[in-house]
């Protein structure tokens, strides 16, 4: 599987869940992978992993709340690659509460670890993007999309997100680069660890998506990403790509 023979990607929130496998799913295709996390331990064990497939592919330790450092993200991956071609913005913390005990910290968290990330990473990697007609993946959610209850710091970044997404496609489509947006849903460890907390109500949740299970994090949601970051979706730009099983239909 060669499809994204030599081409190097950015992958945040890489260490563990939907990142790490987006990251093995491209790492198998040929890509040299940079993943980006807080998470030492799980980095450097995803990073073993991916090495089986792609020997380049290496764990970068950075905090994604730390603004002023992302460039240096950019800076480390073009010195050891030469360039950048593929800018995966997955990683996103927020936590669940009512709109009227929503603070400053709550919102300061989610966008601190999404939008902000996501729009300084862009804005660092775009001169290199330009030389590669390189491709951008942000990810949108279910929960920004409904507007679900106790997630309004989480649905705002995300539509924020969204929203970012479609003026870079209109602004750098004439340089070649694509900006496409996953809205995904995906068995985390921290599905799994709320699939066994509250079965009934996961069970519940399995049962409305139309394909009936939870995606999986490499087969469903790395495929993606790799068609995504592949030249199959050269002509795709600016659109929230539904992977979740059927769940949100848009129209
Ligand atoms: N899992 C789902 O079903 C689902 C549904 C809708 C949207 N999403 C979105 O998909 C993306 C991935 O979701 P997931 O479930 O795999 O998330 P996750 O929480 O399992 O993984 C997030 C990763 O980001 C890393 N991280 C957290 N804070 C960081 C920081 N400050 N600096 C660097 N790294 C940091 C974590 O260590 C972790 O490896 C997110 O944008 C999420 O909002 C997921």
């Amino acid at each position: 599987m060669t499809k994204l023979q030599d081409k190097v990607a950015i992958i945040t929130g890489g260490a563990g869940g939907i990142g790490s496998g987006m990251a093995k799913a491209m790492a198998k295709e040929g890509a040299i992978v940079a993943i980006v996390d807080l998470n030492e331990e799980m980095g450097l064990a995803t990073e073993a992993e991916l090495q089986k497939y792609s020997p380049k592919s290496f764990f970068i330790k950075a905090n994604l709340m730390e603004h002023a450092n992302l460039k240096n993200i950019v800076k480390t991956v073009v010195e050891k690659c030469g360039k950048i071609d593929i800018l995966v913005n997955n990683a996103h913390v927020s936590k669940q509460v009512p709109l009227e005990d929503t603070t400053q910290e709550h919102l300061d968290l989610s966008f601190g670890t999404s939008f902000y990330p996501t729009f300084y990473l862009m804005q660092a990697a775009l001169p290199y993007l330009k030389e590669t007609k390189g491709n951008i993946i942000n990810f949108a959610s279910g929960a920004g999309l409904d507007g679900h209850k106790t997630q309004g710091a989480y649905a705002a970044a995300k539509e924020a997100i969204r929203g970012l997404s479609r003026v870079a496609a209109n602004e750098w489509g004439e340089f070649g680069i694509n900006v496409n947006i996953i809205s995904p849903l995906a068995y985390t460890p921290g599905v799994e660890a709320w699939s066994k907390a509250q079965p009934e109500y996961y069970e519940q949740v399995r049962k409305q998506v139309p394909l009936g299970r939870f995606g999986d994090v490499e087969q469903d949601i790395g495929r993606a990403a790799v068609f995504l970051a592949s030249a199959d979706s050269s002509y795709i730009t600016g659109q929230t790509i539904m992977v979740d099983g059927g769940s949100i239909m848009l129209h």
